[in-house]
């Protein structure tokens, strides 16, 4: 199956881009900071760029937000179809990411990953990435959906 390289796609490809999470079972909040109005405001925002791998046919297969806050860049929401897997996709989303990051004068690249995703941390080390074991992710929010 022929590949279009990674891209930028737009609010639009909301509901493309839920399709695929699910398929690819990532935990997401849809009523929280993934819903379609966040989504489109974050895109608005200017601090975040969505950007897709789609099959020759226009099939969204791949995706992931890259995020800034000014100091540090965030792979976010990174995700495969099953079908598709092991071919380099997330790898060059990855690479895509950190791209429009670096246009945007960041210089770190990170990613939160949740406990047992043993694929994702071999695919960020694979990608270059340096682990920090026993680091802790603190977090508080104002409700729980979100
Ligand atoms: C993690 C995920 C995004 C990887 O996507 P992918 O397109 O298959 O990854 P790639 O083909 O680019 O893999 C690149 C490298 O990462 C590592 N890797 C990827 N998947 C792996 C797995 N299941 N087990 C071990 N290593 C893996 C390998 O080193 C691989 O290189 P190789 O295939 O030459 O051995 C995909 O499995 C997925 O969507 N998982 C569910 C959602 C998720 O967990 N997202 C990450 C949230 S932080």
């Amino acid at each position: 199956m022929k590949l279009r390289p990674p891209s930028p796609i737009g609010a639009s490809d909301y509901p493309r881009i839920i399709a695929l999470w699910k398929a690819a079972g990532l935990s997401f909040k849809p009523q929280g900071r993934d819903s379609r109005e966040a989504f489109e405001r974050q895109l608005a925002g200017g601090t975040q760029t969505a950007i897709g791998v789609e099959t020759e046919e226009g099939e969204l297969v791949g995706v992931v937000l890259a995020t800034h806050d000014g100091r540090k860049g965030w792979i976010n929401r990174l995700a495969v179809h099953p079908d598709y897997r092991r071919q380099g996709i997330a790898r060059s989303l990855i690479t895509a990411a950190e791209e429009v990051l670096r246009a945007q004068g960041i210089e770190i690249f990170a990613a939160l990953i949740e406990p047992g995703n043993d694929a994702s941390v071999e695919l960020f080390l694979s990608a270059g990435y340096k682990d920090w074991p026993g680091m802790h992710y603190v977090s508080k929010r104002d409700r729980e959906d979100i």
